[in-house]
This record gives structure tokens, C-alpha cells and sequence, in this order.
């Protein structure tokens, strides 16, 4: 017989606010029951697969029409604080819990400050959807966007490689200035996250933890926008903690290979070298084969094998591996590893 839990255990358990399992049981998207003692019950897992099946699009570009609170803000001596302490007080006091507040803040100041500093753009269109279930905003600009930026200033050969870089976090093309968190940090505090820049769409999807690249009708500029619970409980403080040491340093990564090309073969090792440039910058690093079907044996030595012998300092962690590409990842570890040391 299904487990059937209460919906407190449930969005604990998937990671999504109870309002909004309540607003989609009520509208019907996900089943629920009723116990004997009339109370709502759920299966996780029919709860789950109602969760995938709702398009990234209905979560993302739906209902973004009439914000509460927009602004389109010169860029000449802005300053991110200033406008988010008018958006906190204009909108969002009172409707947010202290956490839902705390990572409001950090993701809108670093969004807004990216524009600011990196977009060279003279203006920027900043905006908040807020009601009882979600908050939603929107940073854009104009400028010479995020992906074009990267790939010029890194010298990488196109927006794709320019993506790849940017979702390893501490990616910067201003590294006397900025340390390349704020992306990192703000893709993983939210609900769902979106960047589009040069026709890409990046989406971060943290409710079905899943990420994708699709086509965006968005060339010039840059559009970020993300959506998140207004009443978690969740601190932002546990986001920073899944990727920092016990000093706060941004030490850990987890980079997902099927960001990093075409489909869901991975054979060659020039693809390994892409997937793996830079990742020297992390005290570990986690590669999350999450949705490969087939990896061939160059791709794999040179994840496991040839890149952490050539940096030592870097622990490599294979993760999110099934059927064949397990199969290959165990046989491309080399031998010490297998045995626990
Ligand atoms: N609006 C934008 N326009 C142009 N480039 C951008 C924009 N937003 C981000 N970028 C590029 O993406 C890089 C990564 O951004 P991210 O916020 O992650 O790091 P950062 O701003 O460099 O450092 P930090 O956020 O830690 O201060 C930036 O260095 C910049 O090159
Ligand atoms: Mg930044």
C-alpha cells in the first residue's frame, strides 16, 4: 500500500513550501486524500511525478504579467541597497517570513549589482510579483549581456562554453573586484531560477532539483529572473553551508555533465577537459551524471583518472550515475579509490 503522509512531511520531504502544495492540491495538479480523521494525506511519490510533469514553462513565464512594484532605474550611481531597501518596504515587509526576507535580499542585491557593475548598460528594469504562495522577480538589462561577456573575457569558443563556465560557480571577469559567487549562490537560494542572455535560457529548477538549457528569445542583455516560497523556513545560511567550509569559503561545487553538450552521450575526453577546466579552484567537486546514458572510456579516465592525479589538491566525486555509465565510472576509478582510501 502507498505511504500516505501528512502535507507538512510531504513538502519537507520534496522541498516545496506547503502553501504551494496546498494552492496545487486545490486546483487539483497533484492528488491528495483524506485520512479517517479528515485530514489531507499524500503519496510522495504520486506527489512527485505530478510535480514533473508541470512544465518549467508553466512555473517560469506564466502569470508574469502586472507586477506589484517595477522600476526602470539609471545605472549611473545605483546602488543595490538603496532600491532593494524601497522594494522591501514598498512590497515585501510583512508578507515574507525572516528567511523568505534574507535571501530575497542577497539574490535581488547580487542580481541588481551584476547589472550594475558587469551589464554596461545605462538602464536597468528591476520588478516584484508578490502574493501569498510565491515571489517572484525580474532583473534585466540591455547591456552586452552575461553569456557574450564571459566567452569574450575568458576567451572561450561560444555562449554555450560561456554557460558551462558560469554554472561551476567562481567565475568572473572581474576577479580584483568580485569573487563569481553571486550567480552560484543566487541559482541554488530559490525555487526556480532563470538567465538569459545571447538566445539561451539557463533554468534551475531547486523544487524538482533538475537544471536545463532551452532557446530564449532574449539577445541583448540580460534577463534573470526567480521565483521562490514567500513563507520558507529554509535560511539562506543552509544554501551557503552545502558549499563552504567551516571557514565560509566557497570550497565545493557540483557541476552537472549534461550541461556541458548535446544529448546524453559523453564519450571524448576533450568534452572531460571542458567539464573539468578551472575546477581547481575547489577544495571538491562533485560530477553529477544525472540523465547520461553512455560515457566513453577517454571521457572517463579523464575525469577520474588524468585530472585529479594532475590536481591533487581537488577531491573528485562521481555521483548521480545508473546502469551502463556506473558500470564504466567504477571500472575508470583508479584502484585506491575503489578500496575506500
Ligand atoms: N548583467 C550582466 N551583464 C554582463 N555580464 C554579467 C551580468 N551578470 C553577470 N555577468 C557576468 O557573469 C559573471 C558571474 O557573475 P556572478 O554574479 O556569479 O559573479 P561576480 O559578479 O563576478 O562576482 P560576485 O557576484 O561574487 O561579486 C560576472 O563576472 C560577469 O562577467
Ligand atoms: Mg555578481
Amino acid at each position: 500500500m502507498a505511504r500516505l503522509v501528512r502535507i507538512g512531511d510531504v513538502a519537507r520531504e520534496l522541498g516545496v513550501s506547503v502553501a504551494r502544495l496546498r494552492q496545487l492540491a486545490d486546483s487539483g495538479v497533484i492528488p491528495s486524500e483524506r485520512s479517517p480523521g479528515g485530514h489531507r494525506v499524500f503519496d510522495p511519490g504520486v506527489v512527485r511525478s505530478a510535480l514533473a510533469e508541470l512544465s518549467t514553462v508553466e512555473f517560469t513565464t506564466a502569470r508574469w504579467t502586472f507586477p506589484q512594484w517595477e522600476r526602470t532605474l539609471s545605472i549611473s550611481g545605483l546602488q543595490e541597497d538603496v532600491v532593494w531597501r524601497e522594494l522591501a518596504d514598498e512590497v515585501l515587509r510583512d508578507r515574507l517570513s525572516p528567511e523568505a526576507m534574507s535571501t530575497a535580499n542577497y539574490t535581488f542585491t547580487e542580481m541588481l549589482n551584476n547589472a550594475i557593475d558587469h551589464s554596461a548598460a545605462e538602464s536597468v528594469y528591476v520588478a516584484a510579483w508578490v502574493s501569498r504562495v510565491e515571489a517572484r522577480f525580474e532583473v534585466r538589462d540591455e547591456g552586452r549581456g552575461a553569456l557574450p561577456h564571459i566567452q569574450e573575457a575568458l576567451n572561450l569558443e561560444d555562449v554555450y562554453d560561456a554557460l558551462g563556465e558560469l554554472t561551476k560557480g567562481k567565475t568572473t571577469t572581474d576577479p580584483e573586484r568580485h569573487t563569481g559567487e553571486g550567480i552560484f549562490f543566487t541559482s541554488k537560494a530559490v525555487d526556480i531560477f532563470t538567465l538569459e542572455s545571447a538566445g539561451l535560457r539557463w533554468t534551475v529548477d531547486n523544487v524538482r532539483d533538475d537544471q536545463a538549457v532551452g532557446a530564449s528569445d532574449i539577445r541583448r542583455g540580460t534577463r534573470v529572473h526567480w521565483e521562490m516560497d514567500p513563507a520558507t523556513p529554509r535560511p539562506i545560511a543552509e544554501v551557503f553551508g552545502a558549499y563552504t567550509d567551516d571557514d565560509h569559503q566557497f570550497t565545493r561545487t557540483r557541476t552537472l555533465v549534461r550541461l556541458f553538450g548535446f544529448g546524453v552521450r559523453f564519450v571524448s575526453r576533450s568534452e572531460a577537459k571542458r567539464l573539468m577546466r578551472g575546477l581547481e579552484r575547489f577544495e571538491e567537486v562533485i560530477v553529477d551524471f544525472t540523465g547520461i546514458e553512455e560515457v566513453g572510456q577517454g571521457f572517463v579516465d579523464e575525469v577520474l583518472r588524468v585530472w585529479p592525479s594532475q590536481h591533487p589538491e581537488t577531491t573528485v566525486r562521481p555521483t548521480g550515475m545508473t546502469g551502463p555509465v556506473e558500470f564504466m565510472v567504477r571500472r575508470g576509478l583508479p584502484a585506491r579509490r575503489q578500496e575506500g582510501t
